[in-house]
């Protein structure tokens, strides 16, 4: 299918650029000018408003949708024990699958077409994932448990041999030791040399607490990131949840290795869990993306609200209002998650994948239209999106879903948010 978007603003590398938009299949044949040669099968007038690439969320957990505002206002420990572990306890695959496809649903219509998900009963989400249309890596959560880790370890490889590439390459799967509190050394050896073997990913949450990070301090006289680089587990393929305290020299560390930190401001905020160090990691040349975490600690999965932050934050933690301008706020909402998580996207630019989104500029909040990058990261919010397209397929459009049934996908969460006793 070629599709052809006409009369836009389109966020390029290079700035904006007014024109058309081209996608051949599942990828962009051109921005700027319409060749001649271009076959147009359907033709969408943007009526000015803003072409962005998809937004990437680096860092969530789908099905915890199914916990959104069951567990606020408590800190990470007891959030975790006294609340959202219990409830995990009760999931299976039904509930895991309803909860993915909520948000995926969620996502789409803000504008995200590509997640990384960490979570349990993956099959579930790796078929909502499927359905839906968008991208996402999957990934069995591992912690050490009764057997060592072992079975979950061995589940862990089990998805990736059934599902890395599936799906057009849509699915990627990565190895998800949880954090180093929740995972025995043992585990995390287990974890590292699986990923090495396969050629996967490794996604863990890392130096989220305070106490989490001096307890590891404690434990192995070594920082959360010099004891995972202790046991050979940060490079390139290597993606950090959150990194909130880490230090100076922790995060020459994860430059060295160059590393993926995925911070996730809004998360870390409502936790109290801190704000990550990010100008000094940008400093060391660490690879930042960004996510929302999940919907139990967010508790939306609205993209534009993390990028707001991310642009806004560090300059009032630093008293610099140059700190993370809109446009390096942007690369972190896109390409830089899309190439951690190893797809040639989140560009609007040709012969890059074709996520795409529409936003809307002719409403109140969008006018008068100046720049066009700052008002994508200032401006814009999740209901603007007039129109998400992943991989060359249109999948919302206007209030409509093309993947999705969006009034079963409603109709069971509710179910199963009483089934849970919420
Ligand atoms: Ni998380």
């Amino acid at each position: 299918m070629n599709t052809l978007f006409t009369n836009a603003n389109i966020l390029t590398p290079q700035g904006v650029v007014r024109g058309c938009l081209g996608v051949a299949d599942d990828r962009i044949a051109f921005v700027g000018e319409l060749p001649q040669d271009f076959l147009v099968e359907r033709s969408i007038d943007c009526e000015g408003g803003l072409l962005l690439p998809g937004l990437v969320n680096a860092h969530t957990h789908l099905s915890m949708t199914l916990f959104r505002n069951a567990a606020d206002d408590m800190e990470l420990s007891a959030w975790l024990q006294d609340r959202i572990w219990p409830l995990e306890d009760q999931l299976d695959a039904e509930a895991c699958y309803y909860g993915a496809l909520l948000a995926l649903a969620e996502g789409i219509r803000g504008g995200t077409t590509a997640f990384n998900d960490m979570y349990f009963f993956e099959e579930s989400v790796a078929r909502a994932v499927a359905e839906s249309g968008v991208r996402a890596v999957i990934a069995r959560s591992v912690v050490t448990g009764a057997d060592g880790g072992k079975s979950r370890v061995e589940e862990a490889r089990q998805l990736y041999l059934d599902y890395n590439g599936a799906e057009d390459d849509r699915i990627h799967v990565a190895i998800a030791p949880h954090a180093e509190y929740t995972c025995s050394e043992e585990t995390l050896i287990a974890c590292e040399k699986l990923a090495h073997s396969l050629g996967a990913r490794i996604h863990i949450h890392l130096s989220e607490t305070y106490q989490e990070h001096e307890e590891c301090k404690l434990r192995h006289q070594l920082t959360p990131a010099a004891y995972l680089a202790s046991l050979g587990m940060l490079g390139e393929e290597t993606l950090l949840a959150h990194c909130v305290h880490c230090d100076a020299d922790d995060a020459a560390l994860l430059g060295a290795a160059k590393a993926t930190v995925l911070h996730c401001p809004q998360s870390n905020l409502k936790l109290g869990s801190g704000i990550a160090p990010v100008m000094p990691l940008l400093a060391h040349g660490v690879n930042i993306a960004l996510g929302t975490d999940g919907a139990a600690s967010n508790n939306n999965l609205d993209m534009f609200e993390e990028l707001r932050l991310a642009a806004t934050l560090h300059k009032g933690v630093t008293m610099n209002p140059k700190a993370v301008n809109a446009k390096t706020a942007l690369q972190m909402a896109t390409e830089n998650g899309a190439r951690a998580l190893g797809w040639q996207s989140g560009r609007l630019q040709e012969g890059y994948l074709a996520d795409v989104v529409l936003v809307d500029t002719n409403i109140p909040s969008m006018q008068p239209v100046n720049d066009l990058t700052a008002a994508a990261a200032y401006s814009a919010s999740a209901g603007d999106v007039l129109l998400t397209m992943a991989n060359g397929r249109i999948l919302y459009e206007r209030g409509e879903y093309y993947t999705l049934d969006i009034e079963r996908i409603l109709a069971n969460a509710a179910r199963i948010k009483d089934r849970l006793g919420l």
